[in-house]
């Protein structure tokens, strides 16, 4: 397992990477001072569809010392820049993030979170493609998050862990206000006032640090705990936005249903089969791509009154 590398080399980091991105951004002034950042979740790079083409810069993850590359299907490494509706709002998109489970440390998977604090950046949209833990969600619907649990983060797996950065935050963070309670309702009359269709909830957020999807007796216990929906992401990021001092809406699209029934018994007849329901990636990409547009409409009409 990496280890996290010594704060004064990460910050340097920090603004090495923040100096190169504004070197190139710079070259189109209209989109030089980004407000907002986009975290693209699985099946959700289309978010970065919604800028304006005639005025978009986009700067591989391998061109910025310090960003490392996504190994994921579904999530490119890149970031966009550009203008967001009529308002022209500027804005950074994240194509591909980076998960704990691939090997990353939380220092590098945070990484772009503290270059977005360094470029100026005030707000984070984060997106993902979460399991529904709570028996009424159903693949395709959304869900606000309004809460979430850390449970790597309550063992000691922890992104602020180590010394503390005193330029972004403080050492203990509060997190009972961390998601925008103004963002959120913005989001919901967004979603009205367009008639989307698709079900809207309002949820916990439970991170698992993955690869693996969930056992049946984890997705009960998730629901235990008061998990509404589980997911390999988010969770980290939002909570190193937060450290840094920005403000932050985050939503799930559910993909899959957890299953959490018991397995079928060996002792005794059970008509359903041990793979019913099983999660899978494909299904999670395939339910995203189905839903994305819906997602797209919602955050561009949103974006554009921030
Ligand atoms: N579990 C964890 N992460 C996920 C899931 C899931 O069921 N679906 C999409 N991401």
């Amino acid at each position: 397992m990496a280890e996290n590398i010594p704060i004064e080399e990460y910050l340097q980091q920090i603004s090495h990477a923040t100096d190169i991105i504004q070197s190139k951004i710079n070259a189109n002034p209209a989109i030089s001072k980004p407000r907002v950042m986009i975290i693209c979740g699985s099946g959700l790079g289309g978010i970065a569809d919604i800028l304006n083409p005639k005025k978009k810069i986009e700067i591989s993850y391998s061109q910025i010392p310090g960003f490392k590359t996504s190994t994921v299907q579904g999530h490119a490494g890149k970031l966009v820049f550009g203008l967001i509706g009529e308002n022209e709002v500027p804005v950074m998109c994240m194509v591909g993030r980076l998960h704990f489970y691939e090997g990353y440390t939380f220092q590098q998977t945070t990484f772009p979170i503290r270059v977005a604090k360094e470029l100026n950046i005030s707000t984070v949209i984060v997106t993902n493609a979460a399991g529904g833990i709570n028996e009424s969600y159903k693949p395709g619907e959304l869900m606000v998050i309004e809460d979430h649990i850390n449970f790597p983060g309550l063992a000691g797996w922890h992104p602020l862990r180590g010394p503390n950065l005193e330029s972004f935050g403080p050492r203990f963070q509060p997190l009972s206000d961390a998601y925008d309670h103004e963002l959120r309702k913005l989001f919901v009359k967004t979603a009205n006032n367009l008639g989307i269709k698709r079900p809207i909830h309002e949820g916990t957020y439970f991170f698992a640090a993955g690869p693996t999807f969930e056992s049946r007796a984890e997705v009960r216990a998730i629901r235990v705990l008061g998990g509404d929906a589980v997911g390999m992401s988010t969770v980290p990021e939002v909570i190193v936005a937060r450290h840094s001092g920005l403000k932050v809406f985050a939503l799930s699209l559910i993909t899959n249903a957890g299953v959490g029934e018991k397995p079928p018994s060996a002792l005794h007849e059970n008509p359903k089969a041990l793979d019913e329901g099983m999660a899978s990636h494909a299904e999670v990409l395939e339910t995203a791509d189905e839903a994305s547009k819906d997602v797209q409409k919602i955050i561009e009409s949103m974006v554009n009154e921030l």
